[in-house]
Formats: structure tokens, sequence, C-alpha cells
């Protein structure tokens, strides 16, 4: 038996906010933020909408490329830092919407690395059981707008809510697996410069933490830039080293979009051209969990990704977290 992917979706939401309107909001410019980030617009969720609203409608796009129901998945896996609640998990959320009565389901925390952690626990998971988990859903959501501070210009000019659902699925008439390779990292000791202080048990929320903004995403952003560069670049080499896959034979280099120039930054280091790597920050912002699954599915049913291809995804985040992760299609 072998893993392919069998479906993927995407959503974001209907309201836009553009850096015109931002700069309504907050001492900024369209100027600034288009050349420091590549960014022009991004999504966010109504009141009404939580991060499971968001993943549900990805994942019934990605339920319905695949041909299945709800009922056929075995396992959920939300990679999220925007859970609906702290619990139940917003996998739990989702599976009730998709009425995956047979499924187990959990979130996954990885922060802008979600997704890619996600993959390779579902990839795992049906490697050992492949009779128990035929099909995986794996879903990147986040409503960011909820933890971004929108009086700081520092951040909030950054993030936008979206979802990308991946649906994998055990087949039995292929012999070649979707996942090539992967290399994951985690560095704990860098957790204070990527972080949102307040909320859990270390600073459950207060008057106190209220008023110093600490519900809010905190980042020192330059720190983060250099370390994301050097991770990324280093995390996409060894997994293309180890596969005996060279920069020429991959069709579309995947990154987080966290920004622009970071992606800029990545691209030629790893020896692809900037022709090869999908960018579209400049519509979402940087959606965190969210971002991959939403370029791959745009990837996918743009056909710029055909089968046989190779796919490099990126990612780098809070924690830290980072890694890379070759997908064959
Ligand atoms: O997704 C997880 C990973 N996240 C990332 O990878 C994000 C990594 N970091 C970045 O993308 C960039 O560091 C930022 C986009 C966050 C910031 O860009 P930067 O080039 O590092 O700018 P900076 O923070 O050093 O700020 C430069 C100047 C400062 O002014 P002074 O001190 O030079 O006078 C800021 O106060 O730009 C100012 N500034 C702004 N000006 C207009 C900061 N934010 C804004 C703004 N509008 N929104």
């Amino acid at each position: 038996m072998s893993i392919r992917i069998a479906g993927t979706g995407s959503y974001v939401p209907e309201k836009i906010l553009t850096n015109a309107d931002l700069e309504k909001m907050v001492e900024t410019n369209d100027e600034w933020i288009r050349t420091r980030t590549g960014i022009e617009e991004r999504h966010i969720a109504s009141d009404e909408q939580a991060t499971s609203d968001l993943a549900y409608a990805a994942s019934v796009k990605a339920l319905e490329m695949a041909n299945l129901s709800g009922n056929d998945l075995d396992a959920i896996i939300v990679g999220t830092i925007t859970p609906d609640y702290v619990f139940p998990s917003t996998g739990c959320v989702l599976q009730d919407r998709l009425g995956a009565t047979g499924a187990f389901c959990f979130d996954l925390e990885a922060a802008c690395s979600g997704l890619l952690y996600s993959l390779e626990v579902a990839y795992s998971l049906m490697k050992t059981h492949p009779k128990r988990y035929r099909h995986v859903l794996v879903v990147g959501a986040e409503k960011l707008s909820s933890i971004t501070d929108w009086t700081n210009r520092n951040t909030c000019v950054l993030f936008g809510d979206g979802a990308g659902a991946v649906l994998l699925e055990n087949n039995d008439n292929s012999d070649s697996d979707c996942v090539i390779g992967s290399d994951l990292h985690t560095d704990g000791g860098f957790g204070d410069i990527l972080k949102m202080p307040a909320g859990g048990s270390r600073m459950p929320a207060s008057k106190e933490s209220i008023e110093s903004h600490s519900h809010f995403i905190h980042m020192e952003g330059k720190e983060v830039f250099k370390l994301a560069v050097n991770a990324m670049v280093s995390a996409g080499k060894t997994v293309l080293d180890e596969a005996g896959i060279t920069p020429d034979e991959v069709k579309l280099v995947i990154p987080h979009q966290a920004n622009s120039r970071i992606i800029l930054a990545v691209a030629p280091r790893l020896g692809v051209p900037e022709e090869r790597v999908f960018i579209n920050i400049n519509h979402y912002g940087n959606t965190s969990a969210a971002s991959i699954g939403i370029c791959l599915d745009e990837a996918v049913r743009s056909g710029r990704i055909d089968k046989g291809d190779y796919v490099l995804l990126t990612a780098f985040g809070g924690g830290l977290t980072w890694g890379a992760m070759l997908l064959k299609f």
C-alpha cells in the first residue's frame, strides 16, 4: 500500500482588509507594508466565524475533490494556534460538523509549521497502521485576527485568517508514496521571540493580562526573520539531499507565507528560481498553519502541479518550529 494526496481544499473569509484600511487604524502606509512584507490585503473572519468554521469549509472542498464524505475519515488532525476553545479541540468540533464519527481527532500546535508537523504525524500513522488509517484529513486553520493586537503596527499588518486541508489516502493500486522525505525541527530556547504570553496556565486571563495586551501575538520580527531564512534553507537542502533530488527536479517550492522577502531569500539559496516558488502572501498575509495548505490547494487547482511532480514544502514559526517536506504527486 502507498499513501497519496486524494484531495485538497482551502477557504478564506469574505471580508478583505486592505493596506489602505490599515492606514486608517494605525500609523502605517501601503508602501511600507508592500515593500517590507509583500502583503497587499488579508481576509478577516466575521465575529460569528471561529477557526473550525474555516476548517470545515476547506475540508468539505478536499472531501469533494476526493469523492469522499466525513464518515470515510479515520482521523482528523488540525494544526492551529487559534483553536475555537482551549478544549474541546478544534478537531473534535470539526469531526462533529463533518459527521466523521469514525475518526479520532486532535489539534496539533506547532504555530506556522502546524501543517507540516500534522502531515508528518498523519503520514506516520498511516504507514504504521495502513488498514486502520485509510483516510486521514489534515487541516491547517487559523483565525489569527482573534489574537492580533490591532493597535500595534509592528504586527497587525502581517496576519490574516484562512484554512487549508489535505486529504491523505492509503491506496492499494500504487507503490510510490506522496511523502518522499522530511526534516522537522524545534528549538524551544527561542520561544520568547514569537509567542502569545497570556491565556495559558502561565498567565491566565486577568485584568492585568488584558491591560498589558498579553493575549496577542508578540514578535521580535528582525530576529525571527534571520533565523527563518537559514532554518528553511537548511531543512530544504537536507530533504533534497537525502532524497537524491536536485533543485532542478523540483516543480514547485511552497514556503510558509510570512514575508515575501523571506521567501525570495530562501528560493535562490535552495537553487530554485523565483518562477518555481509559490507566492500568494499578497492576498492573504501570514495565515500561520493555514498558509501552506492554501497554497497547495491553489497550486493543485490552477494546474501548477501535475502527476509525478516533486513539490517542496518549507515552514518556520513560533516555538521555534521549522522544517521541510518533499512531496511527489
Ligand atoms: O510566521 C512566523 C514567522 N514570522 C516571520 O517570519 C516574520 C519575520 N519578520 C518579518 O517579516 C519582518 O521583520 C517584519 C515585516 C515583521 C518587520 O520588517 P523589518 O524590516 O524587520 O522592520 P523593523 O521591525 O526593523 O522596523 C523598521 C522600521 C521601524 O522604524 P525605525 O525604528 O527604523 O524608525 C519600525 O518602527 O519600520 C517601522 N515599522 C513600521 N512602519 C510603518 C514597523 N512596522 C511598521 C508599519 N508601518 N506597519
